[in-house]
């Protein structure tokens, strides 16, 4: 072999392998076949209600570790619940449970039956309500508080009515120092969680997740905003 075709064959295989570690750092470690299933279910549905999932792409493995990361200690270690509104296909419910969240102390709650069943097959220890994110205070068991809120919905794109009744709900059923932690595609601005009376405590940009996106940990303030 020449020097020349030596060289060529180095960088291709450089760059191939360079390649696989940034997909697997974008996909993580769900397998390729989980991986290619994620992003056939998750078009299928974006097609079906865009506003509803408001996403182009599942999120990345990035996005949802860096989701997990915020959970304060108090949330993962303690006995209180972990809620999960909307999931979709799993990322973020992978890393939380990586991190050790046990998996009775969290609460998957998602619209789409697919995703559902999906959620349900992937982590057959979580449970799973089928359900609307506005309806949240119905589908806690009694008696349980909730130490965070751990959020992949689409707010900006929900109708305004479905938002601000799922903002309520939220502020409703999380323990008086809980924390919800959400991510948003605006890399810059104003939530609006902050209607629901909700303070930006934290702050990370991930660059690595189609398109990048903002995460943010938010306490609630008191008194809560008039309705
Ligand atoms: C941005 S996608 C989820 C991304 C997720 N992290 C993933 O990688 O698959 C938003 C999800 O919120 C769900 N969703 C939207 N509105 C909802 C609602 N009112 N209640 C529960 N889930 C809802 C959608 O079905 C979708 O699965």
């Amino acid at each position: 072999m020449t020097r020349l075709a030596h060289l060529t064959q180095q960088r291709l295989s450089n760059t191939w392998r360079s390649l696989r570690a940034d997909w697997s750092r974008y996909a993580g470690n769900g397998g390729v076949l989980g991986m290619a299933a994620s992003f056939g279910a998750f078009w299928r549905q974006a097609l079906r209600a865009p506003h509803g999932v408001g996403a182009v792409c599942p999120s990345s493995a990035v996005l949802a570790q860096t989701m997990a990361d915020l959970l304060p200690p108090s949330a993962l270690h303690g006995q209180d619940m972990v809620v999960e509104l909307g999931p979709g296909t799993g990322v973020v419910t992978r890393a939380l449970l990586k991190n050790g969240l046990p998996a009775q102390r969290l609460l998957l709650i998602e619209r789409m039956p697919s995703f559902c069943r999906m959620l349900q097959d992937r982590f057959p220890h979580v449970p799973v309500v089928q359900g609307d994110a506005m309806r949240l205070g119905e589908y806690l068991p009694q008696g349980r508080r909730v130490a965070a809120i751990v959020s992949s919905l689409p707010l900006l794109s929900l109708p305004l009515e479905c938002r601000t009744g799922i903002m309520a709900a939220m502020r409703q059923c999380l323990d008086a120092d809980g924390r919800v932690i959400q991510f948003t595609y605006a890399l810059w601005g104003r939530t609006p969680l902050s209607q629901a009376g909700f303070v930006p405590e934290c702050t990370r940009r991930v660059l690595i997740n189609l398109p990048p996106a903002r995460v943010q940990r938010l306490r609630p303030s008191f008194p809560p905003p008039k309705a």
